[in-house]
Order: C-alpha cells, then sequence, then structure tokens
C-alpha cells in the first residue's frame, strides 16, 4: 500500500499508509500502554506487530528485563527511514535484544513453534472495526487469536491495540484464554475526548 511519514505544520511527526492516517507522535500513551500490559505480567521475549512509529517497541525495550522483541512490520520503507534516522528510532532497532522481520504479523507467528513466546502484542491496524487493510480483519478472528494462543507460553499474554471497544473480539479473546483484561485509555484528540483500548488476555487455553 505504501507508507508515507510526514512532519506536519504544528511539527508532530504522521504516519500513513495508503493515504490513510495511522498514527502520528501526539499522543502515544496507548501505544506505550500496549507494551506494559505484557512487561507487567513478566513476559521477557515479545512478539509486536507493526513498528509505526516505535513507539511500543521503545516501553518494550526500556525494560532492563527485557530479552528479545521481534518485531513485524509490513512496510519495508518504515523499517528503512527508522534505520537510516529519517524517522526516529534507529537506536531502537540497533538495540542487540531487538530483532526486526518484514512481513505480515500473521505470517510471521504462524511460522512459529507452539510455546515459544511469551507475549505477543498487535498494533497493526485500527482494531476491527476500523480497519485501513482489509486483509487486517483476520487478524483479529478466531483462527489468528487461536494461533497466538497455541504459540504462547502457559500464562502468555496476547495484548491488542484497538481505537474502540470491541464485544466481539472480547468474546473471540475470552474463547481461547482464561483471562481477559480491556482497559479505556482516555485521550484527547482535536479537543475531544476519546479514548483507545487495549485488550490483555492471559493463559491459553490448550486443545
Ligand atoms: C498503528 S501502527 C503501529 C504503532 C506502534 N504500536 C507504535 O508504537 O508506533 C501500525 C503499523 O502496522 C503495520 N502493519 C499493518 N498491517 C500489518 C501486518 N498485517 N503485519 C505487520 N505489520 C502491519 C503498519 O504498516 C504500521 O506501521
Amino acid at each position: 500500500m505504501g507508507a508515507q511519514v510526514r512532519r506536519r505544520d504544528d511539527g508532530a511527526l504522521e504516519l500513513r499508509v495508503g493515504g490513510v492516517f495511522v498514527m502520528d507522535d501526539v499522543e502515544t500513551g496507548s501505544e506505550r500502554l500496549l507494551a506494559r500490559a505484557v512487561l507487567d505480567a513478566g513476559a521477557r521475549d515479545v512478539l509486536v506487530g507493526g513498528l509505526g512509529l516505535g513507539f511500543t517497541l521503545a516501553e518494550l525495550l526500556a525494560d532492563p528485563d527485557l530479552t528479545r522483541a521481534t518485531v513485524v512490520e509490513l512496510e519495508p520503507d518504515l523499517v528503512a527511514w527508522m534505520r537510516d534516522g529519517t524517522v526516529p528510532g534507529a537506536e531502537l532497532l540497533a538495540d542487540p535484544r531487538c530483532v526486526v522481520e518484514v512481513d505480515d504479523v500473521r505470517r510471521a507467528v504462524t511460522s512459529r513453534p507452539a510455546r515459544d513466546l511469551d507475549a505477543i502484542c498487535l498494533d497493526v491496524d485500527n482494531g476491527p472495526d476500523f480497519l485501513v487493510h482489509e486483509t487486517n480483519a483476520a487478524v483479529y478472528g478466531t483462527d489468528f487469536v487461536t494461533t497466538c494462543a497455541d504459540r504462547l507460553r502457559d500464562d502468555g499474554v496476547l495484548a491488542v491495540w484497538s481505537m474502540a471497544d470491541s464485544p466481539p473480539l472480547r468474546s473471540t479473546l475470552s474463547a481461547a484464554f482464561a483471562d481477559v483484561a480491556v482497559t479505556e485509555h482516555p485521550v484527547r484528540l482535536q479537543g475531544r475526548q476519546e479514548s483507545y483500548w487495549v485488550f490483555a488476555a492471559r493463559g491459553p487455553r490448550r486443545a
């Protein structure tokens, strides 16, 4: 689809994919909260999709107990721009604990062996009801959520970012995990009070 990053007149850095606004660097608390949801559960080996502007990855790598952060990003240009300094965050990708895969997160997770990871953080789209990529609908569906559960160790965590609450996502996660916690994160957007949401599903149910 093609990523574009630009510095706006207000000084903010903005990421668009295929011309659609994805995020900026003004309000990044919920991206960091996504990482905290798995770090606070004790995760040390985490896969995160996607890279975006790197705030979830930065929060993960800021934890000295983290051993590995595998970041999976669909857009090769975004990775290249972060590596060459066009986008801030080169130090994140150069961290020896960081592994970068340019791929679709569904393929990257599916290719893992069972019980391979402590946690998976998913922030590849705006949530199940506001998709930038139609194909990402499957990220929030039963088949992929069940695959994530299988690739997590016992007590592992799947954390999912969404721009809205989603009862169907809650029930999909509850079918695959023993415990699901949903956190509402208030944000102020262009003068309006809104909320972003982080779903943290813990304890994969084994078939
Ligand atoms: C909202 S941004 C991620 C924000 C990130 N959490 C941060 O802290 O900056 C979404 C990213 O996921 C990428 N993406 C979209 N679909 C993907 C997929 N199926 N697999 C991997 N990356 C994907 C996009 O290119 C974009 O960089």
